[in-house]
């Protein structure tokens, strides 16, 4: 019991590091929070700080997903990975360390299901980026991805992780709101170059 309350904190504080704000601030002496979007996440580092930022924070917030569901085996506690990353994708969206003013909830779900089910992570992030090159929405893409990985789950998981992927993507569609919005009123960025090689 006391295992499982401290990989929850761990898993907690692990997924509030902002590493956007820390590239940000660290690398670049900006607070990506007062530019574009203001979303500590790898998208918004993109936008505004360029790919090799964007890359590095994408990777960090995948990455502490990843590390939050693998805690009960480093610990060598009896707790489901699953559940054991799910502070790391509510630390990454509400995080202690920014005023709770985090993400929305992508790349650290994303981490938490690499942990778990390597493949059907690979499959996901083939499906956003399939998505992203038709639509050019990050955020739209992130949506379909979490809606195609509830369908994989579905045929080739066990129910508690479909379960699970059901939970983090009705999050993340609620974290994105706000882009549904920008999108129904023609006002959400494109990621225009992720077709600039082909034309
Ligand atoms: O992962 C976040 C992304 O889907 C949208 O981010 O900055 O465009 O609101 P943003």
């Amino acid at each position: 019991m006391v295992e499982t309350v401290l990989i929850l904190i761990l898993s907690y504080l692990l997924g509030s590091i902002p590493f956007a704000l820390l590239v940000g601030k660290l690398g670049f002496g900006i607070d990506i929070r007062q530019h574009g979007s203001g979303n500590l996440g790898g998208t918004n580092t993109f936008r505004v700080l360029g790919k090799k930022a964007g890359f590095i924070v994408s990777a960090s917030d995948v990455l502490k997903g990843t590390l939050a569901a693998s805690l009960p085996f480093l610990l060598n506690a009896d707790l489901h990975p699953l559940l054991a990353g799910i502070p790391a994708v509510i630390g990454h969206c509400y995080p202690v360390f920014a005023k709770f003013k985090g993400g929305k909830a992508v790349a650290t779900s994303g981490g938490v299901l690499l942990f778990v089910e390597p493949l059907l992570f690979l499959l996901v992030v083939l499906i956003f980026f399939i998505a992203l090159y038709i639509c050019q929405f990050v955020s739209l893409s992130s949506i379909i991805a979490g809606i195609g990985s509830v369908v994989l789950g579905y045929f080739f998981s066990d129910l508690l992780t479909t379960y699970i992927l059901i939970g983090f993507t009705l999050f993340l569609v609620y974290r994105h709101r706000q882009n549904i919005v920008r999108i129904a009123n023609g006002t959400e960025p494109k990621v225009k170059w992720i077709r600039k090689r082909s034309s």
